[in-house]
């Protein structure tokens, strides 16, 4: 069987065999497929979709393409979470090291921004000294000593997947939910771990908007991870704004050490302490939801979180004073300017993907792969949807390298805040539970 003949049959709507699939991924990994032959089956697939079977194939030849983190011989449970991504999403620096405060082994792998959103490496990468880049088997002797580790995808992960997501990124064929799901799949399932938590963020800043597109994708994942042998659990959560109010790179890991030292906002607690409960609960650490809540409050209100981060920032290189002195270790914007609202009312939208792309704008975000972030710009917004304002009341704090970029920001953020007369209607910060068994809709607060 040829390669055109592959994308012949997908084309017109048939099915590839799970050896076909392996085949194909193992020769794309060693570079013996063109790209331009898997991107038109990336678009087949795109208009064509792919059912459960397909899906779980495409998910082991990609996850088979690589190796694997090997932490068998841990006693202790070994999760992590996944995040769809969004605008301020700061979650994973908060959550690794309290859930390994609590007990469980955390191999976190995440990503890099691109586009709108933000990505962990890039704000762990602001502390200065902090390595991302180990290799399996130092990532391994970490967890296995200190309990966390929080690293990228390196070569050795799911290289079909690597090279696949960059084409899929540069073809338009990212959109895919049978495609995503096996792309993520394939890298957390190379964790070894004995349970997954995925936070599925739905609202205009996320990359599923949909309600349904989200349940969708959730549930896909959830099956591919059971089928594997890893329990895997959903919540969907909200980002329709974005997550707290630290927006960049620097700055959102000094929000997430306040978080870490007991405070932080509102919002970005509760997503956080929900998954975090998640987490103990599908790791086994914790037999019920109120005794896997009394032990993420215990591991912050203790400090054994945030004791936990500092020796995770040692162990990977970074100044250790970052966690104890933010403002003095982290790079700070040369340019810390206010800016007010205009008139009263309530705030109806913060855009999310206005201020991502603004992140951007000021260089503390990508456009392509490869281009240099400015850790220290973003913003710190000061309001909510429902927020009242009065004129003049400040809407952000801009941190901004010059004043071209600034203007630029100022403008952006005029245009993301919308102030309007009538509260907005709430939404709900955590709104669903998925799990292999069905979907749970999350009502009184405290509910996860
Ligand atoms: N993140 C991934 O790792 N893969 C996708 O396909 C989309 C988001």
């Amino acid at each position: 069987m040829t390669v055109v003949e592959l994308i012949e049959r997908k084309r017109d709507g048939g099915r590839l065999t799970p050896e076909e699939w392996h085949s194909l991924m193992a020769a794309y990994a060693r570079g013996d497929v063109p790209d331009y032959q898997v991107a038109a089956l990336a678009m087949a697939v795109y208009f064509r979709g792919m059912d459960d079977a397909e899906t779980e194939a495409l998910m082991t030849a990609m996850l088979e393409s690589g190796r694997r983190l090997d932490l068998s011989h841990l006693t202790v449970a070994r999760v992590d979470k996944h995040s769809t991504g969004g605008v301020g999403d700061k979650v994973s620096i908060i959550l690794a090291p309290l859930v390994a405060a609590c007990g469980a082994a955390v191999p976190m792998m995440s990503g890099r921004g691109l586009g709108h959103t933000g990505g962990t490496l890039d704000k762990l990468e602001s502390i200065p000294g902090f390595e991302t880049r180990l290799t399996l088997e130092q990532a391994a002797k970490q967890v296995e000593r200190i309990g966390c580790a929080l690293i990228g995808q390196t070569r050795e992960i799911a290289p079909a997947d690597r090279r696949f997501y960059a084409l899929r990124d540069a073809t338009a064929t990212v959109e895919a939910i049978p495609l995503i799901a096996a792309s993520i799949m394939s890298k957390k399932l190379a964790e070894g771990l004995t349970g997954l938590v995925l936070d599925v963020k739905t609202g205009a800043g996320s990359f599923m908007p949909r309600l349904e597109d989200a349940i969708k994708l959730a549930r896909t994942m959830i099956a591919l991870g059971e089928r594997h042998g890893c329990p895997t659990v959903a919540l969907l959560t909200d980002m329709d704004a974005p997550l707290g109010e630290a927006c960049g790179n620097a700055v959102e890991v000094v929000e997430s050490i306040e978080v870490l030292r007991g405070g932080g906002p509102a919002d970005l607690r509760e997503v956080t302490l929900a998954l975090a409960a998640e987490m103990l609960l599908v790791g086994k650490v914790a037999a019920d939801r109120a005794t896997a809540r009394a032990k993420v409050a215990e591991a912050l209100m203790s400090g054994a979180a945030l004791a936990k981060f500092r020796e995770i920032v040692q162990a990977q290189g970074g100044h250790p004073g970052a966690v104890d002195d933010p403002v003095k270790h982290l790079p700070q914007a040369p340019l810390q300017v206010e800016v007010a609202a205009e008139r009263a009312g309530v705030v109806q939208r913060v855009e999310p993907r206005v201020i991502g792309r603004a992140i951007t704008t000021l260089g503390g975000g990508r456009q392509r792969v490869d281009d240099e972030i400015d850790h220290a710009v973003g913003f710190r917004l000061r309001v909510k949807p429902g927020s009242a304002v009065r004129p003049g009341e400040t809407l952000a704090t801009i941190l901004a390298r010059d004043a071209t970029t600034l203007e630029a920001a100022r403008e952006a953020l005029l245009r993301a805040i919308v102030i309007g007369e009538e509260a907005p209607p709430a939404r709900r910060r955590v709104s669903h539970r998925i799990t292999s068994g069905g979907l749970e809709e999350l009502t009184g607060p405290g509910a996860t």
